[in-house]
């Protein structure tokens, strides 16, 4: 790979990258089969995932038609890496052991090692005969949306298709790794202002707020819409409040600390809840919801904005679903998708029924949301909310982070990019865009 890098760095083009000889085997982090246990009687929290990635040596599996080889440059942590670190809900052994009965192809990934990893930034190496959009020496970033498109079910919306899968999460060879072997309709152009960390960070995460929130397959905000966000410096949340304002909406911020209160300042948002100061507390036991504290958020909100939010961005789940179900407007839309604090949701149906409100499942974004979703970046009207970079050596430590929340936005991962700053192919476009703006989450404090 040393020598792949080399030629990468010294602008080699797409021919001569085609002639280098490709290794045996390449550097990946991955959780382990015999592993899966090791973490039994432990509280989430307790689970840690530095114990449980481990960066080795895996053997190069064969290239099937309609895939790519990608030298990946960079790559990030994305909570599917944390939920395969600690083994939860399920070991996602599972996943692959059932790809692996699929297909002669799929029979690759049933390995007693998984490649994790759903982001990545680098260079095509390598096509398979199948493949007519991309060659070798393309710049790419890589969305994680890994569907068999010769099943029916994969051509109306592709998130609907019967055997959709998340590379790197429910597919092995993924992005963690010095190299990555992917469909070549996972593939999009990295966008040319950005550094390989910069580009590497926004695919799993951009295209599912773009889907969650602009999309029809989502809450298709309109102009004038006030849109709750939780976590709104955290991966889904720094895209979705970008997308509120560029989308002519009013978002309502919430965070934990008085850093981030600021950083969402910075970035444009002015209405801004810390749910920390505030000391909301929505159960006031395990079992029990506290529908005062529903109303006390729901007033907050009014106070900040004036009125009830169209469209509340859920993903917390369990903790804040039934303060998310209260507080959407008459009409709204609660769009989720996922449950980091509980997949066992309870809300008060009344507050639904009564008051029109819907809600509405979002599952990553099928090849053209994402597409559009990357575009935007490209034109410099998202930008990447990069917060930390990490040497891949270093990848438990960055799970780590953001398994306890101790991050903000999205944690790069240097993979053969030997440093930060590399791969900026037009610094006068970024000049246009605003060095600010670009790093406005990595210079955070
Ligand atoms: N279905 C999909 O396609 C998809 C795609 C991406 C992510 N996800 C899932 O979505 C979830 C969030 O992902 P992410 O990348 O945004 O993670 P993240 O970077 O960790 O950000 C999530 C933020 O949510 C807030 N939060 C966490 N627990 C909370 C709670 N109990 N109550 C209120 N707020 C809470 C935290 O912000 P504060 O502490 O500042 O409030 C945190 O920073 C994860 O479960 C992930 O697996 C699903």
């Amino acid at each position: 790979m040393r020598q792949i890098l080399e030629a990468i760095r010294a602008g080699a083009s797409g021919d001569e990258l085609a002639a280098l000889p490709l290794p045996e085997s390449y550097r990946a982090a991955v959780v382990r089969r015999d592993d899966v246990e090791m973490f039994e009687g432990l509280e989430s929290a307790d689970k840690d995932p530095r114990k449980s990635l481990h960066l080795q040596d895996v053997a190069v599996p064969e290239l099937a038609p309609d895939e790519a080889y990608v030298a990946v440059m960079a790559s990030s942590i994305n909570f599917n890496t944390v939920w395969t670190s600690i083994f939860e809900p399920l070991p996602t052994f599972g996943f692959l052991d059932r790809l692996g009965k699929e297909s002669m192809w799929g029979a690759r990934h049933a390995l007693p090692y998984h490649v994790v990893g759903s982001d990545g930034a680098g260079v095509v190496l390598r096509v398979g005969s199948a493949v007519r959009n991309w060659k070798p020496g393309d710049r790419v970033v890589i969305h994680c949306n890994y569907v068999d498109d010769q099943d029916p079910s994969a051509h109306d919306d592709s998130m609907l298709a019967a055997n959709q899968r998340i590379w790197g999460f429910e597919t092995n060879f993924g992005g963690l790794a010095d190299l990555a072997v992917v469909k070549a309709n996972q593939l999009m152009p990295k966008p040319a202002h950005l550094s390989w960390e910069e580009s590497a960070v926004n695919a799993l995460c951009n295209s599912t707020s773009y889907r969650m929130l602009v999309s029809k397959n989502g809450a298709a905000m309109k102009q004038g819409d006030v849109v709750f966000v939780w976590g709104a410096t955290g991966g889904l949340g720094g895209y979705a409040c970008q997308y509120v304002l560029n989308g002519g909406g009013t978002p309502v911020g919430v965070v934990s600390s008085p850093d981030k209160v600021e950083l969402l300042h910075e970035l444009g948002v002015d209405a801004v809840i810390d749910r920390k100061a505030a000391n909301y507390r929505f159960w006031s036991d395990e079992h029990t919801q506290d529908e005062s504290e529903w109303r006390r958020l729901g007033k907050h909100v009014r106070s900040l904005v004036g009125e009830d939010p169209n469209i509340v961005f859920e993903h917390p789940g369990r903790q804040t679903m039934g303060a998310s179900v209260f507080i959407c407007a008459r009409g709204g839309t609660i769009v989720t998708c996922a449950a980091t604090s509980g997949f066992l949701i309870e809300y008060d149906n009344r507050h639904l029924w009564m008051k029109l409100k819907s809600i509405k499942s979002s599952h990553f974004a099928n090849y053209r949301e994402a597409w559009d979703a990357n575009k935007l970046i490209g034109q410099g009207r998202i930008q990447p909310i990069l917060s930390a970079v990490h040497p891949l050596d270093d990848v438990g430590e960055a799970a780590f982070q953001v398994h306890r929340n101790l991050h903000e936005g999205k944690i790069g991962v240097l993979c053969l990019a030997p440093e930060e700053g590399l791969g900026i192919d037009d610094p006068e476009f970024r000049a246009k865009v605003g060095e600010d703006k670009i790093t406005l989450f990595r210079r955070h404090p």
